[in-house]
């Protein structure tokens, strides 16, 4: 079975990093991952400088960067300017942002959700006329760290909505890691009734451990596409609490164990996560990056030699 992974390392991963990246070092980022077989990468956002600095050279990065034609390259746009900057620099997808919580959709795009949803409404025509594709992205799906408990109908209803707008795709975002794993079934089957012919994604963040657990209730409910960050680092600056996304060389790894095809390799993803790491405050956060794979073994201790002479010529009762 084929899972499509779409690498958001470059946006959600380095959109709240303190130490800056330079915009030399995200083009080579992201033409390192332009080797691999990525649905999708999501280059930057084209979000005001002063709300996400980290992000401030998007339209730079896009012009610089080598681009695989087998890889959608997207970028996160929270208002109408984002994407009509989007669009001069090229960018194939729009991923729209707005969140399901009115309480973080205010603090995070300072806008009402109906103010957002007016936006996207605006914005589809504008893709469209351009003949650009857009996904929207809803962001506090499972739970908001602000609110609490996030009403499952009101998803489904904010699902309809959207669906019909047209969009391309739906990414249903755990910004906080909130979600588990009965809740993601539950969620995800009730969109996919709702909207039979939605293309759905996963966006989970591994906030409290739960992330992987959530990658395999979305399987078990039909989704086929993951958002991933490369090293598990990420979170957005205006939820409280947000850490990294799921690990893409975590998930990779877990997928193939399982006999999954992602036509990702581990061992290139773990290449470019040290590479990666350096440039961070905090470094990367996964755990295949620090333990290796399952199938690395480890060399034995140097007096392996003596423990087994010393086993054999025992007796033990
Ligand atoms: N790109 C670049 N500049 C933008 C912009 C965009 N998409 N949208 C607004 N601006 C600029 C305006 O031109 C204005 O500039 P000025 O001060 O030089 O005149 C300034 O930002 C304020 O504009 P305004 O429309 O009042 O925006 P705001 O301050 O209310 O902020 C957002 C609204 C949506 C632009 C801002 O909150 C944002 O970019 N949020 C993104 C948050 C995010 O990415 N979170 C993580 C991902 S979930
Ligand atoms: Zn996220």
């Amino acid at each position: 079975m084929n899972i499509a992974i779409n690498e958001v390392a470059p946006r959600d991963g380095l959109q709240g990093e303190k130490r800056f990246v330079t915009t030399e070092d995200k083009v080579r980022f992201i033409n390192q991952l332009s080797k691999m077989n990525f649905d999708r990468i999501e280059v930057t956002s084209f979000t005001s400088p002063k709300a996400i600095p980290a992000l401030a050279d998007a339209a730079d990065v896009m012009a610089s960067i080598q681009r695989n034609p087998r890889i959608i390259y997207s970028a996160l746009i929270p208002n109408f300017r984002g994407a009509e900057r989007a669009i001069e620099a090229g960018v194939d997808e729009l991923n729209l942002v707005m969140s399901a919580s009115e309480t973080h959709n205010l603090t995070n795009l300072r806008m009402t959700r109906e103010q957002s949803f007016g936006q996207i409404e605006t914005i589809c025509h504008l893709a469209a006329s351009n003949g650009v594709a857009v996904n929207v992205s809803l962001s506090c799906a499972f739970g908001c760290p602000m609110e609490g408990e996030v009403l499952m109908n009101d998803i489904v209803t904010w699902v309809r909505r959207l669906a019909g707008l047209q969009v391309m795709g739906i990414s249903l975002c755990d910004t906080t890691g909130m979600a588990f794993p009965n809740q993601v079934s539950e969620l995800f089957s009730r969109c996919q009734d709702e909207e039979p012919n939605g293309v759905f994604t996963a966006h989970f963040h591994n906030t409290r451990g739960m992330g992987l657990t959530n990658i395999l209730a979305a399987i078990d409910a039909g989704i086929r596409s993951f958002d991933t960050s490369l090293g598990g680092i990420g979170g957005c600056p205006y939820a409280p609490g947000a850490t990294g996304n799921v690990s893409t060389e975590d998930v990779v790894h877990l997928l193939n164990c399982m006999g999954y095809d992602t036509g990702l390799k581990v061992d290139d993803l773990v290449q470019i996560s040290r590479w990666l790491s350096p440039l961070l405050e905090y470094g990367v956060q996964s755990h295949i990056t620090k333990a290796g794979p399952r199938w690395k073994s480890h060399p034995v201790p140097d007096d392996f030699e003596e423990i087994r002479s010393r086993a054999m010529g025992r007796e033990i009762s």
